[in-house]
């Protein structure tokens, strides 16, 4: 099993198999990507990583980007990761972009969950945020994916002040009467936004009180499933959950590791500029890789230093998924 140092155990693996993005997300990558520094996980990488991980504990994988829908061997990857002995669970995060056209192809290939990325009902805010007038087929394309073999939907909402706030109201609906987790997630200063970070983030527990007051109780999570807390309410039948990095012990439940889509092992999401294990991701090197990720691991820092606006080398989320 892997454990650092402050006794944390791992068994989940986020993995970046692109820092491309076909969104821009005013937060993220508000000029899109700069196309000659972008870096993609070859198929070959990727089942090295992924044996390594799962005979050292991982059993469930994340797949993320940048937009993971991006490559057109998505469900391969899918697959692979489902087909490596150890994982039980493979997930993904995604814009939903390309999802009514993919999603068979994603579930065929064993997909367990998936988290599609929504801040807004409103149309122009929705495109205010993304650079995308396409709330609407975004909507469409969640229905269809709450009707696949997929199991698990969950939506992210990045909490913004001056984009969001005002109609909260209408995400919290949105969950009465389907059976959908709202994940609310506290924007998170990184090298790239300072200015937007500073004029938009609200803490993620202003809102928690404010479900409180309406009713909301927080349900009880085993301490393994990470970060996150939920709510439910006996009027909903959907569940609303909080992602609130700047919240006091937050790094204490960590369960996760992450890996970039240039093979850098990443401690925290706002650590320092990660660990290559590329040259590991050859026939042979098998055992130094699990020797290499049991000795750097006990460097993972207790927490981040966001609240002293250190955001390491995380200049964009594209570069790590969030
Ligand atoms: N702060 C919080 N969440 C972010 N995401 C991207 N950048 C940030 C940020 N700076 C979110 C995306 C997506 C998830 C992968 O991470 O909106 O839902
Ligand atoms: Fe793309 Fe996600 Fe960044 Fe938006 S937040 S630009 S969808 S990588």
């Amino acid at each position: 099993m892997l454990q650092d140092a402050f006794g944390r155990q791992f068994s989940y693996l986020r993995l970046s198999i692109t820092d491309l993005c076909n969104y821009r997300c005013n937060y993220c990558l508000p000029d899109g990507m700069p196309c000659a520094d972008y870096s993609s996980l070859s198929l070959d990488h990727i089942g090295h990583i992924a044996a390594a991980f799962a005979a050292m504990g991982i059993e469930k994988i994340r797949i993320t980007g940048g937009e993971p829908s991006v490559r057109k061997d998505l469900p391969q990857i899918i697959r692979l990761l489902k087909e490596t002995p150890g994982i039980k669970s493979v997930v993904m995060t995604t814009n939903g972009h390309k999802m009514s056209k993919y999603l068979d192809s994603w579930a065929d290939a064993g997909l367990d969950a998936l988290n599609i990325s929504c801040d807004s009902l409103d149309p122009r805010v929705f495109d205010a945020i993304t650079g995308r007038d396409e709330l609407d087929k975004l909507l469409e394309a969640i229905k269809l994916a709450q009707i696949s073999a997929i199991k698990t939907i969950k939506i992210n909402t990045v909490l913004l002040k001056q984009y969001n706030l005002t109609d909260l109201h209408k995400l919290i609906d949105w969950v009465k009467d389907t059976d959908l987790t709202l994940r609310f997630i506290e924007l998170m200063e990184t090298g790239d936004n300072a200015d937007y970070f500073a004029s938009n983030h609200v803490s993620a527990e202003t809102v928690q009180k404010l479900l409180v007051q309406t009713g909301w109780q927080q349900t009880i999570r085993d301490k393994a499933a990470g970060p996150a807390k939920e709510f439910k309410h006996a009027d909903y039948q959907g569940k609303i959950g909080f992602i609130a990095p700047y919240s006091k012990d937050f790094c204490d439940s960590c369960n996760r590791l992450r890996v970039s889509s240039s093979g850098k092992l990443h401690l925290c999401l706002f650590g320092d500029s990660g660990y290559d294990l590329t040259p590991m991701l050859v026939p042979g090197k098998e055992i130094e890789l699990q020797n290499y990720l049991s000795e750097v691991l006990q460097t993972k820092p207790i927490s981040h230093f966001l609240q002293e606006h250190n955001t390491g080398s995380t200049a964009q989320l594209a570069m790590l998924g969030g």
